[in-house]
Order: C-alpha cells, then structure tokens, then sequence
C-alpha cells in the first residue's frame, strides 16, 4: 500500500467541543484529506491547508456529529473538495456514502473505511499507514456514548473488540475527542488499559457500564445534527457561482483573447515549464498575493491546474479579496487540454 513516501500529518484541536481535526497528505504529491473538520475553526484549517500547499480531496467526517458542526461543506465549497460520510446516515448532501471496506487515495497513500458502529450507527474509523481514526468509537481510556442517535452498546462492543482490537498493538489510536489533553494513544495500550473495554471486558459488563453513564445531552445536539444532514450548511448556502467554463472553452477563445485578458495557470513552476497553455501566467497556488494587485486589473481572469481543484481554491482566495473578474475552470484542466490534443507551450516564460 505504502510505497515510500511518509504521510503528512496534522492534528488540530477545537477547545470549545474538545474535537480533533486531523490533515493527513502525501508530501510529494500534497493531495490530502481532513478528517472531522469544525465548521468554527474554518479559517484555520483553510489557511493551514494554503500555506502547506495541500489540495485537499477529501472532507471526512466519522459520523454526523451531535457536539459540533461540520465544516465540510465549506470546505467542498472553497475547494472543490469530496465529502464522505458512512453509508447508513444516508446524508443527503454526501458526495461518498463510504462503506465498510471502502478505499480512497492521497498520492500514493490509501485510506480505508471501518464500519464501526455503536456510538452512531453510520460511524466509520479510517485506517492509513498504521493509524486508526477513531471518531467516537474508540477514545483514549474510553469510547464514545450510547444513549442516542442510533447508539447500541452492544454494537459498540462488537465494533472495538472484533474489529479495532484485531489490529496489531503498535497501531496508534487518534481519536475525535479527548477532554483530559491527551492526542494519541495506541490498540496495545486500549487493551490494557481502558477502563471501559479492555481485552478481557465481556460484553455484559460493557452495557452495565454504558446504561449507567447518565450523561447530560450535549448542549448543540439540536442545531449540530440537522446541520450535519446537510454537511453543515444552511439551506440558504449554496455553491459557488462561478460559470462551468471548461478547458475546451478556453480553448476556442484562445485566439480571440483580447488584451485585456489573461489565463493563469496556477501549478507549480515546474509543472509549468513542462507544458501549459499558450499565453498562460503561472501564479502558483500560494503565491497568488504577489499577483494580486495585476490580476485585478484584468477584464476577465481564467484560472485553470492540472484537475480543477486548485484552479477552485485560488479563486475562492482571490473572490474572499474582491476579485469578481475572475472565470474559474474548476472540473477540467492540463490533463483534459493535453488529452484534446491541443497545442502547448514549454519552458519558463510563458508567452
Ligand atoms: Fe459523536
């Protein structure tokens, strides 16, 4: 699965819900994903997702959650990003219903979906790299409630016993939350320790002790899950209104490009100088604030990348600082333009 290259890895905490947000990304080719990303701590993670210069493919949440909303459709939003979220919570706005066994790619890295329900009954923990992320199901010296939202312990029991706790010691645990300033833990420790469920628990004991919790019912449980049915947007919230300008658009207005107007290809310099489209500026992703002030003068600015997705984020940066001349070619790019066949420029100027 893994052939080399080391993931990236970020784990971001919001301490109003005790969440953790994880980033993880292929360091070579910098697609990554964000697992349970809150919808308050946006800005945050989008500018960290900037200045590492991630183009982010995924939004994952381990469930609907009942203590926070989500920011993935935010996050689908500004970047053009796919959100998933386990199969059985049928949320109607889900780009992936992702099911047990279910694997998705960043760069050369595969992430796999556990079905592990019981605290929900659409709770998933992703596997990559020797990492579990748990969500709610498995917390360090605990686990994740039961007594709503389709929550069955005896589920529960089922999904840690039989299928996290099959994984080898060493693997280490991240979990959603913790409310003691812990970050990690691993299954070796789990069994031992948890006081909840460790290796020797029965199933019997494990619902005694989950039936007799009395917690209090989490204070946004009414706002957070209808939030979360529609990924944490308001009805009113729609997408981007930008045109569905396409690489064979670009291409039939190429000759007729006035001079008030100008393509930009925000690649990397080197996957510029390998092949762009004729005429085209390279203001890569990143870096598009030296440009600013010039692009604004334009009458109408197209963007395009390699797939669309990077192309969806720099106009999302450039829209939030008034640029609104801009026309984002966000569901095709290089490869479309190199597979029509349609002619390129090579090398670093791009004129
Ligand atoms: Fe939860």
């Amino acid at each position: 699965m893994n052939s080399g290259n080391e993931i990236g890895f970020r784990q971001l905490f919001d301490r109003d819900t005790w969440t953790y947000t994880y980033m993880l990304f292929d360091p070579e080719t910098l697609e990554g994903v964000i697992i349970d990303p809150v919808k308050e701590k946006f800005e945050r993670d989008l500018q960290l997702l900037e200045e590492l210069g991630i183009e982010l493919k995924y939004v994952m949440d381990t469930h609907v959650h009942a203590d926070h909303v989500t920011a993935a459709g935010l996050f689908r939003e500004m970047t053009g990003a796919k959100t998933s979220v386990g199969e059985p919570s049928g949320v109607p706005c889900a780009d992936l219903l992702l099911q047990d066994g279910d694997e998705l790619e960043i760069g050369q890295h595969r992430i796999q979906a556990i079905s592990t329900p019981g605290h929900t009954d659409a709770c998933t923990t992703f596997k990559i790299n020797g990492m579990l992320f748990t969500g709610d199901t498995l917390f360090i010296r605990g686990c994740g409630r039961t007594d709503f939202q389709q929550g069955d312990p005896k589920q529960l029991f089922e999904s840690i016993s039989q299928k996290l706790y099959c994984f080898p010691d060493e693997t280490r645990v991240f979990p959603g939350h913790d409310y003691q300033g812990r970050s990690s833990s691993t299954i070796g420790e789990e069994k031992r320790f948890n006081p909840r469920i460790h290796s020797e628990q029965t199933q019997e004991e494990f619902v005694r002790i989950m039936n007799s919790l009395n917690l209090k019912r989490p204070a946004k449980i009414d706002e957070a899950v209808p939030a979360n049915l529609s990924c944490g947007m308001s009805p009113a919230m729609g997408h981007g209104t930008e045109e569905n300008f396409s690489m064979v658009d670009l291409h039939r207005i190429l000759g007729m490009l006035k001079p008030e107007e100008r393509v930009v290809d925000v690649r990397t310099p080197g996957e510029y100088a390998m092949a762009h489209v004729p005429k085209s500026l390279n203001v890569p992703m990143g870096g598009e604030q030296e440009f600013i002030e010039e692009l604004r003068n334009y009458d109408k600015v197209y963007l395009y990348c390699h797939s669309g997705r990077r192309a969806q984020t720099v106009y999302t940066i450039l829209s939030r600082q008034g640029l609104d001349n801009l026309v984002c070619i966000c569901s095709s790019g290089m490869a479309d333009w190199i597979a029509s066949g349609f002619p390129v420029n090579r090398g670093e100027a791009g004129f």
